[in-house]
């Protein structure tokens, strides 16, 4: 039997209606939720991303800036601009867009961006805050995960989920995230790794599988059960030689035999991708709210 398919975008148009209420209140009370998004360097994927959230800002009326320069900006320089960002008190929300280039110190700057203003959730201060159950920004890809499991009122208390994949901006996140006891969470979570020993193992008995590895079409049909919920995070270009791109995009999930077997799956695109941007815009009306 086929899946049932999540559609992401329709559940990010779901946050855009409750946001719209919320973004006219605070202009009605004199304040117009702005982002700034930081772009460094050419990578053509990181572009992309970068104007899907400008459109988003521009659909729902919040102000968007982005900022860009090339790749041999210095440390400095870019720590200048957070500081300048950090001090401008019409930016509610600063995203600074990864990977940053190699001779730039990513964690350096993250930690530059005032933990009020980080839209994103990567600061450690907001870490620190999530893994204390304390209220904060949320990263935007699990928060999307968790948003879209909810919606579609996928149940995860008592249930076996298993994170294959644990990246600082997903896995791990998502792990802590769904292991809370809160709503929307109280789950028994597996992380898987590169180094885990018979994933098949894990996968196969699972509730929800969420693939976040970052390698095209990993988890196949014979990983997993019938009964499972399969969320795709991964979105990889691969070649396609003859298309006028010559490159698709497909997921960590091998989307067309793993859909004929499973209960339900996300697709890629449409899937947790949307989410991650309607959670960002929530994030964002957040920061311009406190
Ligand atoms: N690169 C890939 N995902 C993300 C994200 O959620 N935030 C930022 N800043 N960069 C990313």
């Amino acid at each position: 039997m086929a899946a049932k398919i999540i559609d992401g975008r329709k559940i990010a148009d779901k946050i855009y209606d409750e946001l719209y209420g919320r973004i006219e209140f605070l202009k009605i009370k004199g304040i117009l939720p702005k982002l700034t998004v930081v772009l460094i360097g050419d990578d053509p994927a990181s572009a992309v991303y970068v104007r899907m959230k400008a459109k988003a800002c521009e659909k729902l009326g919040i102000e968007s800036e982005t900022l860009t320069y090339p790749a041999d900006i210095t440390q400095d320089e870019i720590i200048a601009i957070c500081d300048r960002l950090n001090a401008d008190n019409r930016v509610h929300g600063i995203l600074v867009q990864m990977p940053l280039p190699i001779h730039l110190d990513e964690n350096a700057v993250i930690e530059r961006i005032l933990p009020e203003k980080d839209v994103d959730g990567f600061h450690p201060v907001n870490k620190g805050k999530l893994q204390s159950g304390l209220d904060t920004f949320l990263p935007c890809t699990p928060f999307g995960v968790q948003k879209m499991l909810q919606y579609s009122q996928i149940e995860t208390s008592g249930k076996n989920v298993v994170i294959v994949g644990r990246s600082q901006i997903v896995g791990m996140p998502l792990a802590l995230m769904l292991a809370q006891k809160t709503e929307g969470a109280n789950a028994t979570v597996t992380v898987c790794h590169s180094r885990t020993k018979n994933i098949d193992f894990y996968t196969k008995n699972a509730d929800i599988i969420v693939a976040a590895l970052g390698q095209p079409e990993f988890i196949t049909a014979k990983m997993v059960s019938n009964h499972v919920i399969v969320i795709d995070v991964g979105v990889n270009r691969v070649d396609a030689p003859g298309t006028e791109k010559g490159y698709k995009l497909v997921g960590d999930v091998k989307f067309d035999e793993v859909a004929e077997k499973v209960r339900a799956i996300t697709p890629v695109p449409g899937g947790v991708g949307p989410m991650t941007i309607a959670m960002l815009m929530y994030n964002t009306v957040k920061a311009a709210k406190s």
